[in-house]
């Protein structure tokens, strides 16, 4: 019996919305999805661009901010979500459509680290701490709160002094990895976790830009993360239609619908 199934994953719309801005109850990770390409309605705007709140840890962490600041700003107060509890930022990396609320939310909630890769130019970090943040810079894989992680920078394909970083989860059921762009490779993130936090992957998340790779390449892609242990799998964001459409062939039941909007809830 899979203990993951155990926990409804639920690609809530506004219809209950109101509860994404309740913290989440004990025991469990929530994550809500603010900013993405997919999902919408209701009131809710997808656009080119991620943005997850993380809530059930030691911290409150917003990882990644979307593109258009009005867009997540429309998207947050259809969702009812109160910025204000926001503890932390993560960036994941500095394109645009990661970073491009953040001055928006640091209106919002000041005096908070915004943890970015260590490839953020000097520019970049004055700039943070003008619009209120503290921009804290992350090379190496590194506990950002009891039981999450950044795997560090990782080197993107196109260009190995652009950085990404990943957060991991170290839940009690293994670990949880949450990715923004995945231009290091989702494979090359996902083998990375099982070294900065004990424990298995089971979950990964996020935009995993394979929009250009064949159906081959990409079928041999989600072999290797099933071989490492990913037993359940969200594909949104940058990923590729094709690409998600493959990822939901292979998941099934256990392929996780994020997209603006929905809400996962998995145990802590
Ligand atoms: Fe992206
Ligand atoms: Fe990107």
């Amino acid at each position: 019996m899979d203990k993951w199934l155990a926990f409804l994953v639920l690609p809530v719309l506004v219809g209950i919305a109101a509860w994404a801005q309740n913290p989440a109850a004990a025991g469990e990770i929530r994550l809500t999805i603010l900013y993405d390409n997919y999902g919408g309605g209701e009131g809710l705007q997808a656009d080119w661009g991620f943005s997850c709140l993380v809530q059930g840890a030691e911290k409150t962490i917003l990882f990644d901010t979307g593109t258009k600041p009005d867009i997540l700003r429309g998207n947050v107060e259809r969702l009812g979500v109160d910025l204000t509890r926001v503890d932390m930022i993560v960036i994941s990396h500095l394109h645009g459509d990661h970073t491009g609320g953040l001055e928006w939310v640091l209106s919002k909630k000041k005096d908070i680290a915004v943890v970015l890769p260590a490839m953020a130019s000097d520019g970049f970090m004055a700039k943070v701490r003008q619009w209120g943040g503290q921009p804290l810079r992350v090379r190496e894989p590194m506990e950002i709160c009891p039981r999450v992680f950044s795997t560090g920078e990782l080197p993107a394909d196109f260009d190995s002094s652009f950085t990404e970083q990943s957060l991991v989860f170290q839940t009690t059921k293994g670990l949880l990895v949450l990715t923004g762009c995945s231009h290091p490779g989702i494979a090359n993130i996902v083998r990375r976790a099982p070294a900065v936090a004990p424990g298995k992957p089971r979950v990964v998340l996020g935009g995993f830009h394979l929009m250009r790779k064949s159906d081959k390449e990409v079928r041999a892609i989600i072999q290797e993360l099933q071989g490492m242990g990913v037993e359940r799998c969200g594909a949104s964001h940058c990923t590729g239609d094709r690409a998600i459409e493959l990822f939901r062939e292979s998941f099934a039941e256990r392929f996780l619908n994020l997209g603006v909007g929905a809400v996962l809830a998995f145990p802590w």
